[in-house]
């Protein structure tokens, strides 16, 4: 307990669990507590020192926009993480704030929902990685980081009531796990939680969540803020382990919150204890924080480029059409008014006011000495378009090369609201097809924060690039693609399938009646098209680049088969003639579960960039969780045989390996409703069954034999037991014959029958 804490009031102590406007909390004078600011966050610092508000309405401080996470996420380099992090710290320490407010690591259940691009990853390994790398960039340098929407926030409709109705199992496996990862390497700050309920009760008072499993299981030693207006019964929040209401609304909570003290319904211990967390952090944070912060915001600008390119996703490149070269050929038409007025964030509380903003057109002429010619091809509210087609398909009629900007316009998603559809506008695709019509040459860039599904684009230019939301640099790093001075070091983090009707939320979203049930359960992503073998078209992973990789001599070592962990390690080579960075992806499959479980997960990458002919030994270690599944008694191995699967992406993994672990089965348990087969199964069960059944003058196998197995293995011994009382009339007790067999096995089996 923080010693501060004691020479508080009541009605002080209520006041720190509250915040004292939009962002900040309340100071005690008094007691020398200082006030602390918080700000979103997470792709750039949107300080407001007035006109305050969480919606992206008001202006805020010049900050540097950088990649928005559909971009971060696919770079899968947490290095790069970490970079931008400790550049965000930089900036917050110079706009004077003390937490900044994220990352977000929910997972893409549904590639409609409106906040994807804020979001990092369709997987749950892949989200946790790459946000704890970017907490401990931002936490470097004296800035706290806030970790949200804790948890299942997976959809924007109805986003401040819904009911998300998720197991346990999707929960500890899928929905989880980037926060656990988070909170066990970082040691983030804050935990955002999240608006919406999980299974009936609001996040935000949600005593399983943020107390057993945030702080019991995982040992999160911050504080846990609400999402801002989360809060629904402030006295409810502390008891449940809210520690901070954000923001402020003036005296209402405090007031209910002394109140509840003073009736005796709120232990005030649980207030202390909040405070105390609170306090803890503040005082860490302040201790951590140097003096004379300052930002250089150009080298940010240039960090911001180089991130954009390093997430940038190439789709296709037929014929190797890019890069294109900077100083030979004829004429490039530049097309589409993306090219002119970048979209390059999200609309929402994300909204960053950025220092200064590069276009795509710009440039792309200054790092060509070729001639580029802009038309605008299409406006974004579709006014006038026939005339600007036409404009445009002359421009590409008398060019040699198009590189066409598409894609989605700011209303189509948005923090708020979720998407409808995954298309790119009408008025894009057509201009694409006349375009295509008169010049074969046509590059297409995309930017958009969720996935589109490239209908109408897909087979029809021959070169795409994935640029996402991309942040201030994005129309430098797109040119920098373009003429080859980067490659494009993307892999996608969300799958991308044929059709809206294929994914994995599809008949669950956006729910109904107040609640939303995650029916396809831990079949997120690249897991439900690989359990359903249906196509898709891009898969979770890929990713072309402008040189080639080999993958060769996979070991994977087992050090000691009797504990889950392996060393997975391959040579890859750089086989083409530029440098470039590949992703070695390690995917986990157990092959003989009892229960049902993912065709196989990501358990482990790693980006490596290499000279041409460059070779080197890639090492993944593969610990116990890459193995495990949640099942009744938690996390669990069970013994048998893993195969370990090695590639380019999830559906490229030509190498693979099959371990053995010996680790121990789980125990399994009897109770009063075992069946039958369960307790043939079971080791001791068996004989004491076998034993019971001799001292009835009944052979020993006589239920377990050959023939009653099958037939009555399904029922309860109970039931059976309950049946053959009344055919024989005998006066036995049912439950008292099971309660004495279960007691024989427990005396059986000693200790090793307890649960873990
Ligand atoms: C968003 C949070 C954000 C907060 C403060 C909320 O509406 O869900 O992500 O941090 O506002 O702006």
């Amino acid at each position: 307990m923080n010693s501060r804490v004691e020479e508080l009031t009541l009605e002080e102590k209520a006041g720190l669990v509250s915040g004292a406007a939009f962002w900040t909390t309340r100071s005690v004078q008094r007691a020398g507590i200082p006030a602390i600011t918080m700000t979103d966050g997470p792709h750039g610092v949107r300080m407001q020192r007035q006109g305050e508000d969480h919606l992206g309405i008001n202006d805020s401080e010049p900050a540097t926009c950088f990649p928005t996470a559909s971009s971060t996420g696919s770079t899968w380099n947490p290095a790069l993480l970490h970079q931008m992090g400790a550049a965000l710290g930089d900036e917050s320490r110079a706009l004077d704030v003390d937490i900044l407010l994220g990352p977000g690591v929910n997972i893409k259940r549904s590639p409609l929902c409106g906040r994807n691009f804020e979001y990092l990853s369709e997987d749950p390994f892949h989200a946790g990685v790459l946000g704890a790398a970017f907490v401990q960039g931002v936490q470097s340098r004296g800035v706290g980081s806030s970790v949200k929407h804790f948890a299942a926030n997976n959809q924007e409709t109805d986003r401040m009531r819904i009911d998300a109705q998720v197991d346990e199992r999707s929960l500890r496996e899928i929905y989880f796990p980037a926060f656990e990862r988070i909170v066990r390497e970082a040691s983030p700050a804050t935990v955002m939680c999240a608006y919406n309920k999980v299974n009936g009760t609001y996040a935000s008072q949600n005593e399983w969540l943020l107390t057993d499993v945030l702080r019991g299981d995982w040992g999160f030693d911050g504080y846990v803020v609400s999402d801002w207006g989360a809060v629904v019964d402030p006295v409810a929040a502390v008891a449940a382990g809210l520690d901070l209401e954000m923001p402020s609304n003036g005296d209402r909570s405090p007031a209910a919150i002394v109140a509840a003290v003073r009736a005796g319904t709120l232990d005030e211990g649980l207030l202390d204890k909040a405070v105390s967390r609170i306090l803890n952090v503040h005082e860490r944070i302040r201790d951590s924080q140097e003096s004379g912060a300052s930002a250089d915001f150009d080298a940010h600008h240039a960090l911001a480029r180089t991130i954009a390119a390093d997430g940038a996703v190439l789709l296709a490149n037929d014929g190797d059409l890019l890069p294109l070269s900077p100083t030979e050929g004829g004429q490039i038409a530049v097309i589409g008014e993306f090219a002119r007025t970048p979209r390059y964030q999200g609309a929402g509380s994300s909204h960053v006011n950025p220092t200064r903003l590069d276009d795509a057109f710009t440039q792309i002429s200054a790092l060509t000495s070729r001639t580029v010619e802009f038309a605008p091809g299409f406006s974004f509210d579709g006014a006038g378009d026939d005339v600007l087609h036409l404009d445009a398909v002359d421009l590409a009629s008398r060019s040699e090369v198009v590189v066409l900007f598409l894609g989605l316009p700011d209303r189509d998603e948005s923090e708020g609201f979720d998407r409808t559809h995954l298309l790119i506008p009408d008025t894009q695709r057509d201009l694409l097809s006349k375009i295509a019509g008169v010049n074969a040459n046509v590059v297409v860039v995309l930017s958009n924060g969720g996935i589109v599904t490239l209908d109408g684009v897909s087979g029809v230019a021959p070169a795409i690039l994935e640029m996402w939301l991309a942040g201030q640099a994005s129309g430098g790093a797109a040119a920098d693609i373009i003429f080859g001075v980067s490659e494009p070091g993307g892999r996608l983090a969300e799958t991308i399938p044929l059709d809206l009707a294929h994914t994995p939320a599809h008949v669950n979203w956006p729910g109904e009646n107040g609640a939303v049930r995650y029916g396809e359960g831990l079949h997120v992503g690249y897991r439900w098209y690989d359990a359903t073998d249906r196509p898709v078209a891009f898969p979770f992973g890929f990713g072309l680049g402008y040189t080639f990789f080999s993958h060769e001599n996979l070991v994977v070592t087992v050090p000691d088969s009797t504990v889950a962990r392996a060393t997975v390690q391959v040579t890859v080579t750089n086989t083409g003639d530029r440098a470039g960075s590949d992703v070695v992806q390690v995917y986990v499959t157990d092959n003989a579960a009892s229960v049902v479980r993912p065709v196989r997960e990501l358990k482990g990458f790693e980006k490596v960039r290499l000279e041409p002919g460059e070779a080197r030994v890639v090492s993944v270690e593969l610990d116990e969780r890459s193995f495990a599944y949640w099942g009744a008694d938690g996390w669990t191995v069970e013994p048998g045989a893993f195969t370990i699967q090695v590639g380019s992406h999830s559906q490229n993994l030509p190498l693979s390996e099959v371990i053995t672990l010996d680790v121990e089965a789980p125990a399994a348990v009897l109770d009063e409703s075992s069946t039958l087969r369960e307790w043939a199964a079971h080791p001791v069960g068996l004989v004491v069954l076998q034993g019971a059944m001799t001292k009835m003058g009944q052979p020993a196998d006589a239920l377990t034999n050959d023939e009653s197995l099958p037939l009555f293995g399904t029922m309860p011994l109970r039931t059976l037991l309950g049946f053959a009382q009344q055919s024989a009339g005998a006066s036995f007790s049912v439950d008292e014959v099971v309660a004495q067999l279960l007691a024989a096995v427990k005396a059986a089996s000693g200790a090793g029958e307890s649960r873990q």
